[in-house]
């Protein structure tokens, strides 16, 4: 059975255009709660453990200095079908791609500053919100 948590992140470009409101209000208005949230920034470092998944692809150190170039806001999101239903929200990685209506469509700029970060599975979405949360600012 599908899970009713996923992680996401508003990544620096959405953070540095004035989006977080916007981007929150998409996630509200599609039924999400959110139950955890943190506005910080990652070093290249901590991003680069974040995405380590990629570390082979070729664009994985300029995703790193890009997730590390600005604040970034952090959320563990709660919803039935949680990873799907914002999947569909989020639009596709390539904004070029995504569906009209999706946040990326409406906020990305390029598939590497593509707004948000959604979680792929159930597991993703456990290990990236214990990235960013303890236990105790998990609701
Ligand atoms: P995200 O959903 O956070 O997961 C991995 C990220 O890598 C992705 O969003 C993009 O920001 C980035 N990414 C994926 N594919 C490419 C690509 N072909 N070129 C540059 N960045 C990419």
């Amino acid at each position: 059975m599908a899970g009713n948590k996923t992680f996401t992140m508003i990544k620096p470009d959405a953070v540095g255009a004035g989006n977080i409101g916007a981007i929150i209000k998409m996630i509200e208005e599609a039924g999400f709660s959110i139950i955890s949230m943190k506005y910080t920034r990652l070093s290249g470092e901590r991003a680069g453990q974040f995405y380590a998944v990629h570390r082979e692809r070729p664009f994985y150190e300029d995703l790193c200095s890009y997730m590390s170039s600005g604040p970034i806001v952090a959320m563990i999101l709660e919803k039935d079908n949680a990873v799907e239903d914002f999947r569909n929200l989020i639009g596709a990685t390539n904004p070029a791609e995504a569906a009209e209506g999706t946040i990326r469509k409406l906020f990305a700029t390029s598939i590497e500053a593509n707004a948000v970060h959604g979680s792929d599975s159930d597991d993703n979405a456990q290990i990236e919100g214990s990235f960013f949360f303890s236990e105790i600012e998990k609701f």
